[in-house]
């Protein structure tokens, strides 16, 4: 038996978390250890999100957001940059021939204007297919995404529009690239480290962590579970006395 709920749903009183957002870390080590090339780590990290996106969407969870690619990423070398670029685009293209059948919108959150042509184009027809899905399950893939450049453009966007309403968090919310979306119940972040990495740092204001040494490579659903487990255990209280 599953060690939490699934019978709980998002909603008042229930606990199963309706987004859980990762970030996927541990790819470099997981390489390192094998004597393989870093590279390799992110193309085994590609393959556990597409295990891990599956089992959240026969879970029912209604939004997983992945950190795929940092502001910040840019720094490493070119040929991971590289690698990494080649992996979205491989997995983008493979969702154009899947997704129908698969069930799940993706989304691209993160400044794309700097990406090549290429993977914009997909990005594009990628998210044109995601409007005409009757989809449970929404992946957020975050590329090019920092938490602090997500704010300050929300914020110049809204200074931008005549049609603006008066600052308050709910309207500055609609500016951000999860505009609609709930903010994660649940961040997990694998690979020993316990830091938010400029990760969706408004949204996670009231969000539960779940860290874990176990490296993304080796994430399995049964880690997933004891995520779950874990913030089903939690009393979340939002500032407040419960
Ligand atoms: C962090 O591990 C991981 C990244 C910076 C990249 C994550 C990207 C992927 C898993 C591929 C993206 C593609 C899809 C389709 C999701 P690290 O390299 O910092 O690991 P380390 O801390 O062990 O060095």
């Amino acid at each position: 038996m599953a060690p939490f709920d699934k019978q709980k749903t998002a909603g008042q009183g229930t606990v199963l978390p309706r987004h859980i957002a990762i970030i996927m870390d541990g790819n470099g080590r997981w390489a390192q250890k094998r004597g393989l090339p870093r590279t390799a780590g992110h193309a085994a990290g590609a393959e556990t999100f597409r295990r891990v996106a599956s089992y959240c969407r026969d879970l029912g969870i209604e939004y997983l957001t992945v950190y795929a690619f940092s502001t910040e990423n840019w720094k490493r070398s070119a040929e991971e940059v590289s690698a990494i670029m080649g992996l979205l685009k491989k997995y983008l293209e493979e969702a154009i021939e899947k997704m129908r059948r698969e069930n799940v919108r993706i989304r691209i959150l993160g400044d794309t204007s700097v990406l090549s042509g290429e993977l914009r184009g997909l990005i594009e027809r990628v998210e044109s297919i995601d409007s005409t899905l009757d989809s449970h399950t929404q992946a957020n893939l975050c590329v090019n995404y920092g938490g602090r450049d997500e704010i300050i453009r929300a914020v110049k966007a809204w200074q931008a529009d005549p049609d603006r309403g008066e600052l308050t968090e709910r309207e500055l919310s609609k500016y951000l690239y999860t505009a609609g979306m709930p903010d994660p119940d649940l961040v997990i972040r694998p690979g020993g480290e316990e830091r938010v990495s400029n990760f969706l740092l408004w949204q996670s204001a009231y969000s539960e962590f779940y860290f874990t040494d176990t490296l993304w490579p080796d994430f399995t659903e049964r880690d997933m579970d004891a995520a779950i487990a874990s913030y089903q255990s939690r009393n979340r209280r939002y500032g407040g006395v419960k």
